[in-house]
């Protein structure tokens, strides 16, 4: 009997042709959904590996159904969805996509910033809705990135590459980080300080017990009136309704977000009524060749465990 691996979520087919001329493969037939809880434990039954999306929650429930699981290969570099923990308990493998979304996630992360800064998409709006009457002085005005100050939050390889970007655009660029990393031309702040100076503050650390919730009322509190946050993480490092009211009470000047806490938002969520909110439905990593090299990680990771080679990109 071959091995069984079971994918959460319909990949395009070239991604898993080789797996399936070793295993038998199951996945969830649809693109824009992921597979129900049901479907996942009852496949957790029987597979031998699981091929799982940033939106599956893999927590000990899923390993204690599995008997027969090798290892988790999780479609993201961030996996906060998967409980360490339990796979451990388990001997279970986990495994993450890291690298190959580094650049693609940079340039999003500076695009979401320069749309927030410059009013992109509200501007884009007024266009097709006719409200564009006339070329005004100080219509659609925004904020400044040439020369401003950034602030990242969380210094890894994601972080450098949105700094060399910045640097390109003529920016200072500060960073804060658990360790402090010895890097060129971008200087190490205090998170306190970087909050304070920075004009744009971008959070690119990965969501664990200690970053949750690290932006709050306090927080944004110390941040300058006319900054922005970017968040391209995940959507619990930020204290949503905190957010809200700071920029409704205008102690920011606006926030673009690429993650939030419910994945997708809810339509209701008060941060969708906000002009000053520039959002987008978590596409972090998403350029077609970034989504099939990390998908070929994440098969390389599935083979080689079910054939007890050594596996790369092991985060457990
Ligand atoms: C990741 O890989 O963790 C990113 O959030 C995807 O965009």
């Amino acid at each position: 009997m071959k091995p069984i691996v079971f994918i959460t979520q319909k990949l395009p087919d070239k991604a898993v042709a080789g797996l399936k001329e070793q295993y038998e493969v199951r996945m969830w037939p649809e693109e824009d959904t992921h597979a129900p809880r049901e479907k996942l434990l009852e496949e957790a039954k029987e597979a031998h590996a699981l091929w799982t999306m940033l939106s599956d929650q893999i927590d000990n429930e899923v390993f204690e159904a599995a008997p027969n699981l090798k290892i988790v290969s999780n479609l993201a570099v961030g996996y906060n969805n998967i409980d360490l923990g339990a796979a451990r308990k388990h001997g279970v493998t986990v495994t993450n996509t890291p690298d190959v979304l580094t650049e693609a996630t940079a340039d999003l992360t500076f695009a979401l910033l320069l749309a927030t800064a410059r009013r992109i998409i509200e501007a884009e709006k007024t266009v097709r809705s006719g409200e564009w009457k006339s070329w005004t002085p100080m219509g659609m005005t925004g904020q400044n990135v040439g020369g401003a100050t950034l602030g990242i939050i969380g210094m890894g390889r994601i972080g450098e590459a949105v700094a060399r970007r910045a640097q390109g655009f003529g920016m200072d660029v500060l960073y804060h980080n658990r360790t402090r990393r010895s890097l060129e031309d971008v200087r190490y702040a205090g998170f306190e300080e970087l909050l304070k100076v920075s004009d744009y503050v971008v959070i690119l650390t990965p969501l664990t017990p200690e970053t949750e919730g690290m932006i709050g009322a306090a927080e944004l509190e110390l941040m300058k009136d006319t900054a922005c946050l970017i968040n391209v993480a995940r959507g619990g490092i930020v204290d949503e309704m905190a957010l809200y009211e700071a920029l409704k009470d205008n102690k920011i000047w606006g926030a673009g977000l690429d993650v939030f806490e419910q994945e997708p938002v809810p339509l209701d969520h008060p941060l969708l009524t906000l002009p000053n909110v520039t959002v987008l439905p978590h596409i972090g990593s998403a350029t077609i060749q970034t989504r099939l090299e990390m998908m070929a990680l994440n098969a390389e990771a599935i083979s080689a465990c079910l054939e007890s080679r050594s596996v790369k990109n092991r985060v457990c």
